[in-house]
């Protein structure tokens, strides 16, 4: 039996749990703090040549903008029937503005994300043009953003958001795009949860004792400084798990799927559930946080949980641009995935 065979066995005796889980998903109530970004796309059709300059001249037709960043692991919990609430930064600016009424109409509480009028909200605005009849291609992006951290005073003011209501959420997410929201004061109030889930590029070891960390193939090499590979995947667990403290590591491996590691050091593989649809992976880290995050907070082991973060990232993984799932096309696909041979 192929790897895949053998692991479908696997999956069908947990089918009647995964799909109770999912039923469970709606119940959980978590906190997500993370860098907030917007992400905008410009669209317009080619008109001419500037006088101004060699440039071309677009005739706008379409501004979209949704959620990215820490900002696309709030979403996609939303989008998988969560109560989420919502802990970060914006400026004081219409993307900010844009970013809360995208949460707001999706049910997010939005009441303790922090304006600060000294930065932008985080925006990467992507300008696409397209021949009359042809293909939309990307042509430039303007990023918006601080070098700066936020000041002692809204540190503060975010640690104290988080501590007020900490008791009330059945997890904690940190989503840390590196864009300056999770400073010392910031993780220190996250981390006094008993169930913490942490998606870092980097620095792992400042969210030592959280439950679980989740990170990709690139960042856990960061981690651990060495590159990784089928044959020393134990050893880079175990430097995880020593430099973490975690309860578990899952490795997310883009194609490959993902490994979880737990402190016995077991290894456990499991594959990418879809290897032919796949237009656009961007975010699908996310989408694994949120599922996974999900499948815990209503009692499932770290196996079952990242099985559904595996299945929740192979939907997205079919659609352009940060996606988002639901717990209707997660039972679908779960079904299908059983069906086949
Ligand atoms: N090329 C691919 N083919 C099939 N599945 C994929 C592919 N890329 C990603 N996936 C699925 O998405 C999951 C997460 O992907 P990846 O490891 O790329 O996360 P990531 O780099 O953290 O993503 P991001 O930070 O953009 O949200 C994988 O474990 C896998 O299930
Ligand atoms: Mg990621």
């Amino acid at each position: 039996m192929s790897d895949f065979a053998v692991f479908k066995t696997t999956l069908a005796s947990a089918a009647p749990k995964l799909f109770d889980l999912l039923d469970r998903f709606d119940l959980a109530k978590i906190l997500v703090i993370g860098d907030l970004t917007l992400d905008e796309f410009l669209t317009g059709q080619v008109e001419r040549l500037s006088r101004e300059a060699p440039v071309l001249i677009l005739r706008h037709e379409e501004t979209q903008q949704i959620p990215g960043g820490g900002g696309n692991a709030i979403y996609n919990f939303a989008k998988l029937g969560a109560k989420v609430t919502a802990i970060g930064l914006t400026g004081k600016d219409p993307q900010g503005e844009a970013l809360r009424q995208i949460f707001t109409e999706a049910g997010i509480d939005s009441d303790n994300i922090v304006i600060d009028p000294s930065r932008p909200t985080v925006t990467k605005t992507r300008i696409a043009g397209h021949a009359r009849q042809s293909v939309t291609q990307q042509i430039v992006r303007v990023d918006r953003k601080s070098d700066r951290l936020p000041t002692p005073e809204i540190q503060a003011q975010l640690a104290e958001a988080i501590h007020n209501r900490l008791k009330t959420f059945d997890a904690v997410v940190f989503s840390d795009y590196g864009e300056g929201v999770l400073t010392p004061p910031v993780i220190k109030a996250g981390l006094s949860h008993s169930r913490v889930i942490v998606d870092a590029q980097k620095d792992l070891q400042r969210y030592q004792q959280a439950t679980l960390f989740t990170p990709n193939l690139p960042e856990a090499e960061k981690a651990v400084g060495y590159g990784i590979n089928e044959s020393n995947l134990t050893e880079a667990g175990r430097d995880l798990l020593n430099l973490t403290q975690a309860e578990a590591i899952l490795i997310t491996r883009g194609e490959d799927g993902m490994t979880l590691c737990d402190r016995n050091l077991t290894l456990q593989h499991i594959p990418a559930f879809n290897r032919t649809d796949v237009f656009d992976v961007t975010g699908a880290g996310d989408t694994v946080v949120a599922a996974l995050t999900l499948a815990l907070c209503v009692g499932s082991s770290f196996w079952e949980a990242a099985v559904l973060g595996n299945l929740a990232a192979s939907l997205v993984v079919r659609q352009f641009g940060t996606a988002t799932t639901s717990v209707e096309e997660m039972k679908i696909a779960l079904t299908n995935l059983l069906e086949e041979v």
